[in-house]
């Protein structure tokens, strides 16, 4: 799949995001090593500390769908037109949680609501020197 179809796919799933409390509209497209693809979307809550970023949402999908280690790409989009959506510091550590898994560095696409811009990353680089569960594998007995 192309990045444009991928985040197509993204683009797709913020229309069906729940966020009435901030309106800031995000959808995530995960796609495997093996071209399937998992999306999901931010939800938001009255009591607003539980909301559900897209890239949380998307990576449960993806666990369910074929497995977090298999990841190979993601792709966020959201907002509006004027600034390009790039993952939290937390949905950053969930997606270094399966980048560790697969053992690869996962590529990053971010784009803006209307798909008009887009930055290509990777968890490694937007996430450097992290902690993971490679870390707690160190050292441990055979
Ligand atoms: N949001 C995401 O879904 N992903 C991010 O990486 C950034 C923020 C959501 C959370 C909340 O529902 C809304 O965007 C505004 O912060």
């Amino acid at each position: 799949m192309t990045d444009e179809q991928l985040l197509g796919l993204a683009r797709a799933a913020a229309a069906k995001a729940y966020a009435p409390y901030s309106n800031f509209l995000v959808g995530c497209a995960i796609e495997s090593v093996d071209g399937d693809v998992a999306t999901g979307a931010n939800m938001e809550n009255a009591c607003y500390r539980l909301g559900l970023c897209a890239e949380q949402s998307a990576l449960t999908a993806a666990q369910h769908q074929f497995g977090l280690d298999k990841i190979a790409r993601v792709a966020v989009v959201g907002g509006s037109s004027e600034m390009i959506c790039t993952p939290c510091g937390g949905c950053r550590q969930a997606i270094l949680e399966a980048a560790q898994l697969g053992g690869r560095d996962v590529e990053i696409l971010c784009g803006n609501g209307d798909g008009s811009a887009i930055e290509r990353h990777t968890i490694s680089k937007l996430i450097p020197f992290g902690f993971g569960p490679a870390n707690l594998s160190e050292g441990e007995p055979a």
